[in-house]
């Protein structure tokens, strides 16, 4: 019998760095690894609890309140506040916009008014939920226009979002003026602080400027902010709190319309994994309040150091101004964002390529983290290399024939023949015999392919490429 961690250690050598520091996406790293094994040892004792029911596993009752209680206090929440917790971002904002519509049962088609930067975890709400996302144009400093969005509100509006901050800039929105107008059209008003909820609380006890975005604004009927962000526990957790328990009452599900257990739920799961809650809870009683102005104060630091490397860097500038975590960063003509990023990436810093949308020209974003301090040199040394190599290696253009293929196809009706004929047109992503694909080592050439795409194609073409990925591997007969 083969020894199946054996395994796995082989297949998670394929995957990007969770410690160390430079991975600055998907990942957020404390360069701890006492936390890391704390995060461990939990997970693995609640691996096989459930919380679906409270009475049955009090314990992760207790520490779900625990959690939310932590939160609280960074939220400026009144004592009215409630949260439950979730799987992940994703989800806060799905059961912030469920709950929104379901309180406003008279609106027969509800709308929500956000800004164009809002996650797009909101356009799978309103997917979802059949609630119209209406999008409102941010300024030239990226930031939410709250007359703007004042100005989109009306009698079907069910809610309003603002961002703290925006994951593609980095930027908080308005939060006091948007939440004002939210109130005065008598509708909620959600603070989507998924990735900047847990550190720009300590942003602001470090004396950086920090706009208010809390429960401490008027207006403001919910907040989501994602443990498995900048409270470094392990993937799986995020709360959503709302100011009073009456706020929430359409987020919880019962049914006892079957023979079984009446199902009781306050999210989207029913049986919800005690591994995620039992890691997030370790972590963050073992850090504690003191321990996260810490892990703070080094992540900005390491902020205030990348975005030096790249002011300084000639053909770089930085994008926004980073309130936050988050330092997107774009390139001048004489440089290709998509080669700087597989640059980077050979040099072992991954950083995540943003595509072009409407006027905004492509640019790399980075989720910077405490464990990201210790190695700032290296991230100069190797920004320096890879400008130098990306500014050698010159622009990615994509042929005139593959522009004119995507041009050609609809994205509302692609087939799996236009998708088989773009990645023969394109040579870019090969097929192995038995039909598997093989992506390339570098992204450059895809990413500008995409980027030629419109929005539409784009979602199009990477749907048909995760149901190629998505393919059951069956064992040999
Ligand atoms: C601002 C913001 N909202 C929502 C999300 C979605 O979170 P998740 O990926 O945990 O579902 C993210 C993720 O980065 C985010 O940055």
């Amino acid at each position: 019998m083969s020894d199946p961690l054996e395994r796995l250690r082989a297949l998670q050598g394929a995957d990007l760095p969770v410690h160390g520091g430079r991975t600055l996406a998907y990942v957020y790293d404390s360069g701890d690894p006492e936390i890391d094994r704390i995060a461990r040892e939990a997970v693995a004792a609640y691996a096989a609890s459930n919380a679906l029911d409270p009475t049955a596993f009090p314990s992760l009752l207790q520490m779900e309140n625990e959690l939310v209680g932590f939160a609280c206090d960074l939220l400026d929440a009144p004592d009215t506040a409630v949260g439950t917790v979730t799987s992940g971002g994703t989800e806060s904002i799905l059961l912030a916009v469920q709950g929104a519509r379901d309180s406003r049962p008279e609106v027969t088609a509800p709308r929500m008014v956000l800004p164009a930067t809002a996650h797009a975890a909101f356009h799978k709400a309103a997917h979802y939920y059949g609630v119209e996302a209406v999008l409102v144009p941010v300024g030239p400093d990226f930031r939410a226009d709250p007359d703007a969005m004042a100005q989109a509100m009306d009698d079907d509006t069910v809610l309003v979002i603002a961002s703290a901050p925006s994951y593609a800039h980095g930027v908080v929105d308005p939060v006091t003026e948007i939440a004002a107008a939210a109130a005065a059209h008598g509708v909620r008003c959600h603070v989507d602080a998924c990735i900047g909820g847990w550190v720009l609380p300590y942003a602001a006890r470090l004396g950086r400027p920090v706009v208010p975005w809390t429960f401490a604004v008027d207006g403001v009927t919910s907040i989501s902010v994602d443990t498995h962000k900048y409270a470094y526990a392990p993937k799986g957790t995020s709360l959503l709190v709302h100011r009073d328990a009456g706020l929430r009452k359409a987020q919880l599900f019962a049914s006892a319309a079957w023979p079984g257990y009446t199902m009781l739920n306050a999210t989207t799961q029913s049986t919800r994994s005690g591994g995620p809650i039992a890691g997030t809870w370790a972590v963050v009683e073992h850090i504690g309040d003191s321990g996260y102005a810490e892990l703070a104060d080094r992540a900005f630091s390491a902020v205030d150091a990348i975005v030096a490397c790249i002011e300084w860097e000639p053909g770089l500038h930085v994008v926004g101004t980073p309130d936050s975590t988050l330092v997107t960063l774009a390139t001048d003509d004489s440089l290709d964002p998509f080669t700087l990023t597989d640059e980077l990436v050979s040099r072992g810093w991954y950083v995540q390529p943003q595509l072009s949308f409407g006027p905004d020209a492509p640019s790399i974003h980075l989720s910077v983290s405490a464990g990201t301090l210790a190695h700032v040199e290296d991230f100069a040394g190797a920004l320096t290399e890879s400008v130098a190599a990306a500014r050698a290696a010159g622009p990615v253009a994509v042929d005139a024939g593959v522009v004119a293929f995507i041009e050609a196809l609809d994205p509302a009706s692609l087939t799996d023949d236009d998708f088989d004929g773009l990645l023969a047109a394109s040579g870019l992503v090969g097929a192995s015999e038995d039909g598997e694909l093989e992506l390339p080592s570098r992204m450059a050439e895809v990413n500008a392919m995409l980027d030629v795409a419109s929005p539409a194609m784009r979602e199009a073409l990477l749907k048909a490429f995760l149901d190629r990925l998505q393919r059951p591997v069956r064992r040999p007969a």
